[in-house]
């Protein structure tokens, strides 16, 4: 049993303690934005923020969360999320879209992070998302446009 913030809404779930917050966000809170990957940590698909960080919820316990503050790419907002989501679409970034709401949380988190992110910031902070359309490019200029527009 767990209960926690999610989306700025309390929930109580009741399942295992070693129940990933994936499992609990896709099967019992019908929030699909949040993919499924490898399951071990390793392409960022599964991406959200646990009081406000950034978090593989593939390998997070329901236990860790409980008490906590879940949001997920359906719940992201704020002037970063907003800049990152117009720069991805007038970049067309997506192609299959599998790791692309994972994409968002880390490009957003960085953008609160360091505002006017380098190319070395961008690629250390995008590491742990892997994107296998290899849309990388699109990525980084998206997050540079992004950048550019919070400063204007
Ligand atoms: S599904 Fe969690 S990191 Fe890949
Ligand atoms: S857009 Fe297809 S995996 Fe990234």
């Amino acid at each position: 049993m767990a209960t926690f913030d999610l989306n700025g809404k309390e929930v109580t779930v009741d399942v295992p303690d070693d129940t990933p917050l994936l499992w609990v966000l896709r099967d019992e809170m019908q929030m699909t934005g949040t993919k499924f990957g490898c399951g071990v940590a390793q392409c960022g698909a599964c991406t959200v923020m646990l009081n406000g960080m950034t978090r593989r919820s593939c390998v997070t316990p329901i236990s860790m969360v409980d008490g906590s503050s879940v949001t997920t790419i359906e719940g992201m907002d704020g002037p970063e999320t907003k800049a990152v989501q117009a720069a991805w679409e007038s970049l067309d970034v997506p192609q299959c879209g599998w790791c692309q709401s994972g994409q968002v949380m880390s490009a957003s988190a960085l953008l609160r992070e360091i505002p006017k992110p380098t190319d070395e910031d961008i690629d250390n902070a995008m590491a742990g998302n892997i994107c296998r359309c290899a849309t990388y490019v699109r990525i980084r200029k998206a997050i540079h446009d992004a950048a550019d527009s919070l400063e204007g």
